[in-house]
């Protein structure tokens, strides 16, 4: 199985491309299709993962009809045969790795929910003893379990650059206060929910990142949900604070760019097979134990 790096669906709309996903303007709605597209360090690397698009897509899935009770989100169809006929026409190509979504406002805000010290949290921890200016207590160790989940806001970078922690308040000042406290809320129910569950299936959600946006029927969760690309899954058996984890799905990607000292500047380059398949078996690995079903593609 090739990997599908782009869709060229030219009868369609182009509406964006983002760094893993086409999307099109169909009508109102939108049609998001994710690629194989890996990307590492902020850039796309010229390989993709065969399958890994699919695995992104049954997973949001997974994740959208565990969290329907908590909270509404953008799904329209994910069902091919229920597409419009101009965009079932491309069903081949799109069965599997695609969404109908309701086409959204999105706040300029990554939600990002951490249970974990991890990441660009315990960084601005080591600098200030604060994640995004809330003061956790002394002495933490990386990758440890903090007291109780905290809610760290990023701006969303809107010219593929690194996102940015902000603080509360400053997310409040962009959305309007009672915005964002209600998606504060909803990712602080809807990581503690998640967590609770991936712990059962073996795994540790160490943070993760939502989008939310506004469509008419009111603020959904929109984007992919819970997927290794948005989230710090870690293996259960073996986490270890004091130290980095083993990130579930892009470790033998990151272990073979620092190998090959790439300056982290474009051109991006390929992966050699052995790191596709290994980290392609990750991806349907993650798919595994978080549904308890086998993802065929
Ligand atoms: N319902 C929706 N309505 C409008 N936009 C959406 C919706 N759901 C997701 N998006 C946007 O679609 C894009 C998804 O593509 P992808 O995940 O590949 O992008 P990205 O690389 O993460 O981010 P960027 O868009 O900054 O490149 C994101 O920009 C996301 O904000
Ligand atoms: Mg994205």
């Amino acid at each position: 199985m090739p990997a599908l790096l782009q869709t060229e669906l030219a009868d369609l709309h182009l509406h964006a491309r983002g760094k893993v996903r086409d999307l099109y303007a169909v009508g109102e709605s939108l049609l998001m299709v994710a690629t194989d597209r890996i990307s590492a360090f902020d850039h796309v690397l010229a390989s993709g993962i065969p399958g890994k698009g699919t695995v992104l897509t049954q997973l949001s899935l997974f994740w959208f009809d565990f969290l329907a009770e908590i909270v509404p989100n953008h799904l329209i169809t994910a069902n091919v045969d229920e597409y419009p006929a101009d965009v079932a026409a491309h069903a081949e190509e799109l069965r599997g790795r695609s969404m109908l979504v309701a086409k959204a406002q999105m706040f300029p805000v990554e939600c990002v929910a951490r249970g974990y010290l991890s990441g660009s949290g315990w960084k601005d921890y080591q600098a200030t003893g604060k994640v995004c200016g809330i003061a956790l207590p002394a002495g933490l160790r990386e990758s440890e379990r903090l007291p109780e989940p905290i809610f760290t806001p990023a701006s969303k970078s809107l010219d593929g650059e690194h996102d940015v922690n902000i603080s509360f308040e400053e997310m409040a000042a962009r959305i309007g206060r009672q915005t964002a406290e209600t998606l504060r809320r909803l990712s602080l129910q809807i990581y503690s929910r998640a967590s609770a569950y991936a712990e059962t299936r073996g795994l540790v959600l160490a943070d993760t990142k939502f989008e939310f946006g506004r469509t008419a029927k009111g603020i959904v969760l929109a984007d992919e949900a819970l997927t290794p690309d948005s989230s710090r899954y870690w293996p259960l058996d073996g986490y270890e604070p004091g130290g980095p984890q083993k990130s579930f799905d892009k470790q033998y990607v990151r272990d073979y760019l620092e190998e090959i000292r790439w300056n982290k500047r474009s051109p991006a380059p390929g992966l050699p097979d052995e790191v596709v398949a290994r980290t392609q078996e990750k991806y349907f690995e993650a798919y595994r134990l978080l549904t308890g079903e086998t993802l065929h593609v």
